[in-house]
């Protein structure tokens, strides 16, 4: 599975770790920066990873900012994306489970990295549930 990923530059750190975890674990990775954490804007990454996603250039995507927030907003503005904000370990299997979000956004800022690896692990291996959940994220898109 190849995995696009992204950050600003408060999300350096975790996201130069977890690529490394992600690698470990088999997982194809395609970095789509900042590697500085001289300050930036999550839109300049968030737009190339997301129309990465569209295009099916990866599978899923991962992307960090400081509150998670920015990253979600950018993301979310592509109408092949569902990118959810997860902050436990709950709710990284519940955005996959009810909200089969293409990518995960986590705020770098209010989380631990062991809760970093825990939320992706529970988001890479939960499915999506579909049933009424399909019918509802069917319902996401403005006509
Ligand atoms: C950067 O200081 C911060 O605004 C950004 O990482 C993010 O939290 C925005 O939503």
């Amino acid at each position: 599975m190849k995995i696009g990923i992204c950050c600003d530059h408060a999300g350096v750190e975790y996201k130069t770790k977890l690529i490394s975890y992600l690698l470990g674990k088999g997982y194809e990775v395609i970095n789509f920066g900042t590697d500085s954490s001289e300050s930036m804007d999550y839109p300049d990454v968030a737009h190339p990873l997301a129309e990465a996603v569209e295009k099916g250039e990866v599978d899923l995507g991962i992307a960090f900012c400081g509150t998670g927030n920015g990253m979600a907003m950018s993301l979310n503005h592509h109408p092949g994306i569902r990118a959810g904000l997860a902050w436990n370990t709950e709710i990284g299997k519940l955005v996959k489970e009810h909200n089969n979000a293409n990518i995960l956004v986590m705020p770098a800022r209010f989380i631990s990295y062991n809760m970093v690896t825990s939320i992706v692990r529970a988001w890479l291996n939960t499915e999506f549930a579909g049933g009424r959940h399909q019918r509802r994220i069917d319902k996401i898109p403005v006509k």
